[in-house]
């Protein structure tokens, strides 16, 4: 009864102004997506699979409608986004449950008894990404000077901007290298934008800044 109560509370917050999302309902559609994304939106296998939770929820709901349009190409997960598959309530009810989820950001604390498979999920739930190489100083200048007007000044996104700072890096680099080589729209100013006139160094400079101004809790 809580639960139910909270859930609608939050659906309020996170919905269109006058429709609440139905989370429950979202969580529901979430099952299907777990098999790649797992469970808690986290994502899966260092990164082959994006994470999800904690995402912006309009920026979900856009990336859904482009894989079902195919004006982002996605193999393994077009058969999910057709039509009779998921409806745009649908999308919107799963992006709402996905953006809600808040992963931990505190690494566990291991019993020795938890064995390796134990360890592993457990770790793999935490919204903390392994720091990246590069160089934290460039990485900041470009971020702060060319991102951050669209993915925030702490990497968190907004509406149709994604947040960045706890995505996988190897995910984040391979949007970046489709971008670049125009198999996926980035910015308005036209193929590859504005990540164009960077060189593949500066953008892993980038991504090693987003993994040093994560929120980490001891
Ligand atoms: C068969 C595996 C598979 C299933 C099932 C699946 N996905 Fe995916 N999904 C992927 C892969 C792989 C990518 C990354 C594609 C790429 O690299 O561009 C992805 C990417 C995404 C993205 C883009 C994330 C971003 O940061 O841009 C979203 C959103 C998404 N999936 C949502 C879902 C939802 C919601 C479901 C369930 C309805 C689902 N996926 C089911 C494999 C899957
Ligand atoms: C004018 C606004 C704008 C600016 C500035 C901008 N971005 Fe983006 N970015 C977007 C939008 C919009 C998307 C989602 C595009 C789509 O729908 O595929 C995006 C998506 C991304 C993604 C893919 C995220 C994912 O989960 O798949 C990466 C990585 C990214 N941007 C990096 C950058 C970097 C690095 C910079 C600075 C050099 C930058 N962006 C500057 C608007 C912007």
């Amino acid at each position: 009864m809580r639960k139910h109560l909270l859930l609608a509370l939050l659906a309020m917050c996170l919905g269109n102004p006058g429709h609440a999302q139905n989370l429950e309902k979202g969580k529901e559609i979430n099952a299907t997506c777990a098999g790649c994304h797992s469970e808690a939106g986290q994502g899966g296998s260092r990164g082959e699979y994006p994470r999800l939770a904690g995402q912006q929820a309009k920026y979900l709901e856009i990336q859904l409608k482009a894989f079902r349009a195919r004006t982002r190409v996605n193999i393994p997960m077009y058969p999910y986004t057709q039509e009779r598959e998921l409806s745009d309530e649908d999308i919107k009810d799963v992006s709402a449950y996905l953006a809600s989820i808040e992963l931990p950001t505190k690494w566990p604390v291991f019993k020795d008894t938890d064995d390796a498979l134990t360890r592993l999920t457990q770790t793999e739930r935490v919204m903390i990404i392994p720091r990246a190489p590069g160089n934290l100083a460039n990485g900041e200048a470009i971020y702060q000077k060319i991102c951050v007007t669209c993915h925030g000044k702490t990497g968190m996104g907004r509406a149709m901007f994604p947040r960045l700072v706890g995505q996988y890096t190897n995910y984040l680099m391979r949007q970046m290298e489709k971008y670049v080589a125009g198999e996926r729209p980035h910015d308005e100013e036209g193929i590859g934008g504005l990540l164009n006139t960077l060189k593949k160094d500066d953008l892993q400079d980038i991504l090693a800044y987003l993994t040093s101004i994560q929120e980490t809790q001891q």
